[in-house]
């Protein structure tokens, strides 16, 4: 048995990631790393085969939690814990330093210690900034870093970090970049679920700005195979860009998502931007299509369907996030924009 011990597993990706990588190996065993945020929900782990699933409560930032739990010789750490929302990056970073920094250092180190084989660090294109509105820019694995906000400065800030380790130290690590995921389980404060959830109870739609700004979507399974296969075939030390070159504008994403639902036009409501809200972001996906033989299976039309199909099928798992904290939350961020 190959032995994985991936870190965020309960989110929205990661859990995604463990269930895939159990469906579709019969020779690995993860141990599946989580703090339990408000992102993080076992409701996600359902289902789980515990023969090789098992699940440790643990802070990526707490040393001697990760050097407990991280046994000797793993094949490999897949770091997808972190604060993950530029939103709340925006309200308060201290969390984004503490875990998505200082956490992905204390991995490192316990990498290294405990001898594990690769280590894959999960980033996204956010670290490269904003493109401007052509079709010929994108980002490559040559693109600098260029955060525009705190959530995106930690991501780059955990990028360098692990480049150091493998400069000094030698640790084999690889980073992976993808655009915006979308799927089921996705936490209802990214655009996608929060505007199904609020066009499924009838209530507004908030598009910041002009709703003009661009993200590169892709279905979260196929993000989690590409992440997989660069682990087994991706070159120690590299970058890789992962994109499904599905470039669209938000204001499409959210009137797709009224249509599908047969919901009006008129729930949309265009509210205060975010600031420094990035304009486009747009990948290049050749490295990982031509050098590791991946291509996304998942058509955007396809993707959206099912995705909306699953929060109809789990309002339950959509309410009770709905009534807990984040109704606090999102009256902080909405209750001006919209007037609540
Ligand atoms: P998410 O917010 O849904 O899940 C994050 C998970 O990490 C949660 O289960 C949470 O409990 C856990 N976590 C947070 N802090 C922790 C800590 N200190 N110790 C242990 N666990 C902790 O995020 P997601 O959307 O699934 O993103 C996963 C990863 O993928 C992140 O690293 C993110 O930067 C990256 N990424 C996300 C996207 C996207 O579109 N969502 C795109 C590219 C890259
Ligand atoms: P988000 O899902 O937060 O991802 P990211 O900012 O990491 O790309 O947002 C996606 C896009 O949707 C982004 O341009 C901001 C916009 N957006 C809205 O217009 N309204 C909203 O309520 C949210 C959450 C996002």
């Amino acid at each position: 048995m190959r032995i994985i011990f991936v870190t965020g597993g309960a989110g929205f990706i990661g859990s995604a990631f463990v269930r895939l990588i159990l469906e579709e190996t019969s020779d690995v065993k993860v141990i599946n790393f989580d703090a339990l945020t408000y992102a993080g929900n076992l409701e996600n782990l359902k289902g789980l085969d515990p023969s090789r699933h098992e699940f440790v409560h643990g802070d990526i930032a707490d040393r001697k939690a990760v050097f407990e739990a991280l046994p000797e010789n793993a094949d490999a750490i897949f770091n997808f814990a972190a604060e993950s929302h530029v939103d709340r990056s925006i309200e308060s970073a201290d969390e984004f330093l503490r875990t998505n920094v200082l956490g992905t250092q204390v991995l490192l180190d316990a990498a290294r210690y405990k001898k594990v084989k690769r280590f894959i660090q999960i980033s996204t294109d956010e670290v490269m900034g904003s493109l401007p509105e052509d079709d010929k820019s994108f980002f490559t694995e040559q693109s600098p870093l260029r955060p525009n906000s705190p959530y995106a400065a930690s991501k780059a800030s955990a990028e360098l970090i692990v480049r150091a380790a493998r400069k000094t130290f030698g640790l084999d690590t690889i980073i992976t970049r993808c655009g915006n995921n979308y799927g089921p389980r996705q936490f209802p404060e990214k655009l996608i679920p929060l505007m199904i959830a609020n066009a499924m109870n009838d209530e507004p739609l908030p598009v910041y700005g002009d709703g003009k700004n661009v993200r590169d979507w892709i279905y979260v399974e196929d993000h989690c195979r590409a992440i997989w296969e660069i682990y087994e075939k991706g070159r120690s030390g590299e970058i890789y860009n992962i994109g499904a070159r599905n470039e669209r504008q938000n204001i499409e994403v959210v009137k797709s998502i009224l249509d599908i639902l047969g919901k009006p036009y008129s729930l949309i409501r265009f509210v205060q931007d975010r600031p420094g809200h990035d304009r486009r972001y747009a990948i290049d996906p050749t490295k990982v299509e031509t050098e590791i033989g991946w291509k996304p299976k998942v058509k955007w039309e396809e993707g959206l369907r099912r995705t909306i199909q699953w929060y109809q099928e789990n309002q339950d798992w959509v309410e009770r996030i709905r009534n807990g904290s984040y109704r606090e939350y999102y009256r902080r961020l909405y209750g001006s924009r919209l007037g609540l």
